[in-house]
């Protein structure tokens, strides 16, 4: 047993997509939630700089003393792969392996799409991670740039014609590849999940990898002993490095009813601060 919080990161609110799933799967659970909201997007940057932020990210989460650090971010789980080392032996997770795991169980005509920003995409890390379980799959991708300032933007509603002729323009070479699985890549795009559902058609199954980063979680803190015995529901504590208003309003949109506690500003000083 273990009551410390989980700690979940991502450069904005689309972590927020993995947040719902923990509340949900694992309602006993303390999370402490960052958003690098100042230094959004990432998925435009180099690798390198990726990498320079989730260290960032890592070790400001790390200050909160928690069992386990997810990386809900798309970006930064194709940056940093399977063996990040977080220091002090603290489980760590990204959403590419159980997202690519999900994919591999739920295909039947062994051909899958994955979307994600364009450093996901460049970096071909869904498609080696899918290889890895399944070498006999084929993957296409495609990377959706403008996907993250709309979801940031609340153009979010399932009759936006922006949102839906964006998703029209990066979905049809998908489509077009007869893909039977999607992996939404980016935690960002779950938020319009009917927009992109609606274009692929309902045969197609669509993989958020917030929640499969969740249902992984479960799996190890229960294998391992380390789920709260905590009897109440969890508290959720929220940082941001930008406005702590607009994440809450955007939060609140997002989460709605389940948006509780309150949100703390971080600085970009304190993150950069070794
Ligand atoms: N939510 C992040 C991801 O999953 C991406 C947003 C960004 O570009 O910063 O990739």
């Amino acid at each position: 047993m273990n009551n410390a919080p989980i700690g979940v990161f991502d450069s904005g609110i689309g972590g927020l997509t993995a947040v719902a799933e923990f509340n949900r799967l694992l309602p006993h659970e303390n999370i402490v939630y960052f958003g690098d909201t100042a230094r959004l997007p990432y998925g435009t940057r180099s690798k390198e700089t990726i990498l320079k932020y989730a260290e960032q990210d890592i070790r400001f989460i790390k200050k909160h003393n928690v069992k386990f650090i997810v990386a809900a971010c798309g970006t930064v789980s194709s940056a940093v792969g399977a063996n990040m080392q977080t220091g002090d032996g603290v489980p760590f997770t990204g959403v590419l392996m159980p997202a690519a795991q999900a994919a591999c169980s739920a295909t039947r005509s062994g051909r899958i799409g994955v979307i994600g920003t364009p450093a996901t995409i460049r970096s071909g890390a869904y498609g080696k991670a899918i290889r890895a379980i399944r070498p006999d799959l084929t993957v296409v991708g495609n990377g959706c740039p403008l996907f993250v300032p709309l979801v940031e933007n609340g153009f979010t509603a399932r009759d936006n014609e922006i949102t839906k002729l964006a998703a029209a323009q990066y979905l049809k070479p998908i489509r077009d590849e007869n893909v039977d699985v999607l992996i939404m890549g980016c935690t960002h795009y779950p938020i319009i999940r009917d927009i992109i559902s609606d274009y692929m058609g309902d045969n197609v199954t669509l993989i958020s990898p917030g929640e499969e980063a969740a249902k992984h979680v479960l799996a190890v803190l229960t294998e391992t002993e380390m789920l709260s015995d905590r009897e109440e529901q969890g508290e959720n504590r929220y940082f941001a490095s930008d406005s702590v208003e607009l994440f809450a309003e955007n939060a609140k949109a997002f989460l709605g009813q389940e948006f509780r506690g309150r949100v703390e500003k971080v600085s970009i000083d304190e993150l950069t601060a070794v």
